[in-house]
């Protein structure tokens, strides 16, 4: 049978770089040696316009019965004052599935040593990836309120939520370099107090690995003062948010970075770490890498399609090494003319 593969363009740059990852995903069904099937349904802003709302039932439902999805990116300026909003249909579609595991892979390619604005010395053989707790704390605690003269959020965690996302981190650190940072505020905030204790127990439970701490405001900057310092980051909601688009500065742009997100035994979801870009929609000059990539981490971690996720990123790379970019790294290609060249990488190989 065909893997369902359901599609959430979005909004803003979504489409467009949604077109560059199906594009890239059609090219490699030879190497995969299967056809995907791929239902596109409304979502976010794009949700509210066609459907009334931003997750409407019948993409809630194609969501839960798919093999992966995939979700370009959603929000922007035209929704952002109304009731619903493109980001309360993304983190009732996050919290629905369960997807408390959010992957976010940040390395530098060679290529891209000479356009960060840090130092090639500092940034070369960058290779971490940030750990995201992604379904509860603060985006989803209550009580919240909003009044005019004062508001509130709650960044509430239960230790079961802890617990199976330190498990996560431990699981990809064991393949790797079998080091966990554990990133918190646990000198001020009660979850963090939790969120560090806990870490420490299921550490006992990794003793092939090593486990340390840091404060979420040194760890942002040590991130950009020595990277390579990182192996792999396991966080809350919130700091995996903020450290992983500032850990964007490493590769120069957001958008080359990728993300999958797993529950425990459903559907995941691979999406950049970025937005919908308002501010370049529409110019077709989007960097479409981030979606390509994700399209990647589908192959390998939906479908082990390991040779097929491996070419893509060799593609991207190999685009990069003939001197192509787009224009968020200081190039001049459009979306398209990257998305083809990608392509013919991939024919060629
Ligand atoms: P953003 O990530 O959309 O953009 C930040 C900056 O990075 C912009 O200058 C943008 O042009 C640039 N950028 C992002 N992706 C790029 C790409 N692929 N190629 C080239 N440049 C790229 O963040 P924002 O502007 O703060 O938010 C815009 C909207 O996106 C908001 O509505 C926000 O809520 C939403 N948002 C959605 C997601 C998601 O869908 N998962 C993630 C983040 C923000
Ligand atoms: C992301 C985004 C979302 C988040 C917003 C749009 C709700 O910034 O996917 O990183 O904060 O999780
Ligand atoms: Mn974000």
């Amino acid at each position: 049978m065909n893997s369902k593969i359901v599609v959430l363009a979005g909004d803003g740059i979504g489409p467009e770089i949604m077109d560059s990852g199906l594009k890239v995903l059609r090219a490699v069904e030879d190497t995969c040696g299967k056809t995907f099937k791929l239902e596109k349904f409304p979502f976010g802003g794009a949700g509210i316009d066609e459907a009334g709302a931003s997750l409407p039932e019948e993409t809630l439902a194609a969501c839960q019965t798919a093999d992966a999805i995939l979700l370009g990116a959603i929000g922007g300026p035209k929704w952002e004052k109304m009731q619903d909003t493109p980001e309360k249909g993304l983190l009732a579609l996050r919290k629905t599935l369960n997807l408390f595991a959010n992957i976010r892979p940040v390395s530098v390619s060679s290529a891209l040593l000479h356009l960060s604005p840090l130092k090639p010395e500092i940034i070369e053989g960058t290779d971490l990836i940030i750990v995201r707790e992604l379904s509860s704390g603060i985006y989803f605690g209550e009580p919240r309120e909003l009044t005019e003269t004062m508001a509130f959020d709650t960044a509430r965690y239960q230790k079961d939520e802890i617990e199976r996302i330190i498990h996560s981190a431990f699981k990809i650190a064991q393949g790797r370099s079998k080091k966990v940072t554990s990133v918190d505020k646990a000198n001020v905030l009660a979850s963090s107090k939790l969120w560090r204790a806990t870490a420490e127990e299921i550490a006992k439970e990794y003793p092939d690995c090593q486990l340390e701490h840091q404060y979420v405001d040194s760890a942002a900057m040590k991130l950009i003062q020595n990277p390579k310092a990182f192996d792999v980051i396991v966080t809350e909601n919130l700091f995996g948010d903020i450290l992983s688009d500032e850990a964007s500065v490493l590769p120069g742009s957001l958008g080359v970075l990728p993300s999958a997100s797993h529950s425990d035994g459903g559907p995941s979801l691979y999406e950049p770490i970025h937005g919908s870009a308002p501010d370049i929609a529409g110019k077709g000059i989007a960097n479409p890498i981030s979606m390509i990539l994700s399209v990647a981490m589908m192959l390998r971690q939906s479908f082990q399609e390991e040779q097929a996720a491996q070419a893509i990123e060799k593609a991207c790379d190999a685009v990069l090494s003939n001197g192509l970019f787009t224009h968020d790294l200081g190039g001049q290609a459009s979306t398209a003319e990257f998305t083809d060249a990608v392509i013919q990488e991939l024919k060629g190989a």
